[in-house]
Formats: structure tokens, C-alpha cells, sequence
């Protein structure tokens, strides 16, 4: 990066105005924004790093990113997990080079260094002639993420000590629609298949924000797969939009009864194994949880400020997890994570998975019209007049949470407004200019 002047907070305040629906291109371009973002978002926010079903055994770990901060998420002994930085404490090179695994220690390459599940320094070779005994093995273990929370198996690490609990962050609305997929799914979510990891020129807020909640694209962007008839009339299938506190935010979301009745239509596919799976869901989403939650049976896509998107979950569709990992101002890697409830029919679940890459990933069609789009906006930043130039987030102004439907919570809206981005914005803002969260 650049070696740019810091940005003065004014001058955030100028470039990002959510209550007139105007935000300037430099904020997705400037090095200075960027950088910031690093230390005033990714170090202040909750963010997902795993899911307990990938860590099962004392001894199994997968590495996570938290903004450009590489950690290890592992499950020690004792049966605790620790989130480290995956960086050796002589010379910062990573200590643990693969994607998951199991180990009963991290040995970094360079010298040797050997640490433990927990990240304690336990080895250190050549420790008579090399540092005559004298080296604080105790001060050198890995740094550790001081907050380590985990809702309903979601594991969200923190850097911030101060930080507010992760079920407050994520807040008691947003988590009324986040259940139904987890407590729905009869023998409890499970990660299926490795994480899937690609890169895209683009900056990270532009996915975050599209996935917050931004319906009106799907017309124009993804146009041809309702024309083809890959899909029935976008307007039929998802109706409001809503968004909660601390900048998260969710479009997509049915009618109350419509998803089931798609489901329930998906199933004559299938057969009688596949039919009874979509009532035994929707049953057990009414004893644990609500008739009205069993009644959406289904939930949109949204976003988990900062970066976590989620895509759309239903019986037939995978719940798909999107990390938007910042690789620079203008590069994103996409890490994309696919859970399914374990005791889903067999078929179901392949199906599922199938249609999680067909759509989505690297090669996925929606993946692609989206993708393209993210990179030649970020390509069109670069420009000196293109790149300066204020871009209009005013649709719906005023008309926030306008939208009531009896019994769903949050600041409800219509199919087509910008209120998720705003609010996204408005946290965003609130955190680069260090008013907290
Ligand atoms: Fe890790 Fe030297 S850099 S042992
Ligand atoms: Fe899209």
C-alpha cells in the first residue's frame, strides 16, 4: 500500500453521508480508507471464523482471516478453543500453511519453533547453544485473539477485549431469522465439503453491501436466469427487506407460508423420504422456536457486518456462508463455506451441494454476474474524475423500516430500497470515525 496521509474523521464525514443516500467512490479506492479499515473495522468487529462441526476432535484447527490477519482456530485438549495468530513470535512467518487439519503441535518452518493447540511456545531448538537457556519461553507464545464467542456453533472471534458479547452484536431481531435454519435442520448444521477460496479485483464493501440486502439488482444482474426460466418471477419469490443494529442487514425475505409451499412443491421431486424431511423441518421449527418462524420456514440473504454474507437457506438449498476476506483496497478473497443440516435425506443433501456451486462460487452463475460486477466498478474507480464521484444510495430515503408485517422483526422494508445500505454505511462510519460500535 501507499504510503498516503492518514484521513482525517471530517473528511470520512464528507465522503460518507447515509442520511442524504450519498457515499463517494474514494471509499472504496483510497489506500488511507482502506488501511483504516483495517485497524477501526476488522480489529473492532465480531468476526466468523469457524464452525464448531469442523472442529469435533481435541486437535483439529482450520485457519480463519480477520481482516488481513491470518489466525489458526484450534480445539485443544481440554476441549477450549483458541483462535492464534498464525505468525511464529521470532519472525512472523505462518506456523500452520494448511487449510484444516489435526496436530498435536504448529512447528514453523523457518527455525523451528514449535507450539502448542493452545499456542504456547514449547519448543525451541538449540536451546542451550542458540540462547544459553536465557529466552522467556513464556512471554512468546502466539498472540491471541482475547475474545473468542460461539452462537449456536457459529465460533466469531474479536480483537477487541472490550468488546460487546457476539450475541448482542448480532442482536435478538436478526438471530429471530438466523435460527430457523439452525434449529430447523433435524440432526444439527454441518460444514459440507472443504471451503472453497477464490479472488476478485474488487473491494470488499461492495459484496458486503450487495448481500445486505440489495434486491434490486437481481432483475438486471441476474436477468437472464429468470428469462431462461431457471427461476419463476423474482417478484414472487421474496418480498421485504430488513435490517438490525450494528450494520447488518437482509433482503430476500418470503412471505410468511410462501418458502414452505416451494419447498413442499421441490419435494414431489424427490419423493416420500424428501416430503416427510420438509414437514419434519418445519415441525421442529414450531416446537422450538415459533408458528411465525415455521411459517417463513425459510430466510434471505444478508449480511453480518462486516463481511459475512450468507445465501439464501431453504430444505433444497444449501445455507451457504460468503466471507468476503479484504486482500487489499481492491482485491477480495472469497471464501465460501457450505452447511447443510447432517440428517437431511441423502439426496437432498447432494442436490443442495450441487446447487451451492452451481450458483454461487468461482464458476456459479450468480457468483459470475455478481462477480463482474464488483470488478469493473473497482476497475472504474481508478479513474481521477470516475473515481470522485458520488454515488446515489437514496432509494427509500426516509421511508426506513416503513414496512410492517405482524410478528417479523427489525427495521422491515420493501423488495427494492437502499435503508440496508444505509445502515451499513451508518456503522461503517460510526466505527472509521471511532464512535464506536
Ligand atoms: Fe519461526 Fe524462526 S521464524 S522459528
Ligand atoms: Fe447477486
Amino acid at each position: 500500500l501507499k504510503d498516503t496521509p492518514p484521513v482525517l474523521e471530517s473528511e470520512l464525514q464528507r465522503l460518507v453521508d447515509p442520511d442524504r443516500g450519498r457515499i463517494n467512490g474514494r471509499v472504496f479506492s483510497d489506500p488511507a480508507i482502506y488501511q483504516r479499515e483495517l485497524t477501526h473495522i476488522f480489529m473492532k468487529s465480531w468476526c466468523f471464523v469457524a464452525h464448531e462441526s469442523q472442529l469435533r476432535n481435541a486437535g483439529d484447527y482450520v485457519t480463519a482471516l480477520i481482516g488481513e490477519d491470518p489466525v489458526i482456530v484450534s480445539r485443544d485438549s481440554n476441549g477450549s478453543i483458541n483462535v492464534l495468530l498464525n505468525s511464529c513470535r521470532h519472525r512472523g512467518l505462518a506456523v500452520c500453511s494448511s487449510d484444516r487439519g489435526n496436530t498435536n503441535l504448529f512447528r514453523c518452518p523457518y527455525h523451528g519453533w514449535t507450539y502448542s493447540r493452545d499456542g504456547s511456545l514449547l519448543g525451541v531448538p538449540k536451546m542451550d547453544e542458540a540462547y544459553h537457556r536465557e529466552l522467556a519461553k513464556d512471554a512468546r507464545g502466539l498472540i491471541r485473539v482475547p475474545r473468542v464467542e460461539s452462537y449456536k456453533g457459529f465460533i466469531f472471534a474479536n480483537w477487541d477485549a472490550d468488546a460487546i458479547p457476539l450475541e448482542t452484536y448480532l442482536g435478538q431481531d436478526m438471530l429471530w431469522y438466523f435460527d430457523i435454519p439452525i434449529v430447523g435442520a433435524l440432526g444439527g448444521l454441518e460444514v459440507i465439503g472443504p471451503t472453497m477460496k477464490f479472488r476478485m479485483k474488487a473491494n470488499w464493501k461492495l459484496a458486503s453491501e450487495n448481500f445486505a440486502g440489495d434486491d434490486y439488482h437481481v432483475l438486471s444482474t441476474h436477468g437472464a436466469a429468470f428469462r431462461i426460466g431457471f427461476l419463476p418471477d423474482y417478484d414472487t419469490l421474496a418480498d421485504y427487506t430488513a435490517y438490525f443494529e450494528n450494520g447488518h442487514g437482509m433482503g430476500d425475505i418470503p412471505k410468511p407460508g410462501r418458502a414452505i409451499e416451494l419447498d413442499r412443491g421441490m419435494a414431489q421431486m424427490f419423493g416420500p423420504d424428501a416430503a416427510a424431511y420438509v414437514e419434519a423441518f418445519s415441525e421442529r421449527v414450531r416446537t422450538h422456536l415459533s408458528d411465525r418462524q415455521a411459517e417463513l420456514h425459510s430466510i434471505g440473504e444478508g449480511n453480518v457486518f462486516p463481511n459475512l454474507s450468507w445465501i439464501k437457506f431453504g430444505c433444497f438449498h444449501a445455507f451457504g456462508l460468503l466471507q468476503w476476506h479484504p486482500r487489499g483496497v481492491d482485491e477480495i478473497e472469497v471464501w465460501q463455506t457450505t452447511l447443510f443440516d447432517s440428517a437431511a435425506p441423502q439426496e437432498v443433501r447432494d442436490y443442495a451441494r450441487a446447487q451451492m456451486s452451481q450458483e454461487n462460487a468461482a464458476a456459479g452463475i450468480f457468483g459470475q454476474d455478481d462477480g463482474e460486477n464488483f470488478e469493473r466498478i473497482t476497475e472504474m474507480l481508478r479513474g481521477a474524475v470516475s473515481g470522485r464521484a458520488d454515488f446515489d444510495y437514496s432509494m427509500g430515503l426516509g421511508r426506513e423500516g416503513e414496512v410492517e408485517v405482524s410478528g417479523l422483526p427489525g427495521r422491515l422494508g420493501p423488495h427494492y430500497t437502499e435503508q440496508n445500505h444505509r445502515n451499513f454505511y451508518r456503522h461503517w462510519l460510526n466505527l472509521m470515525t471511532g464512535q464506536g460500535g
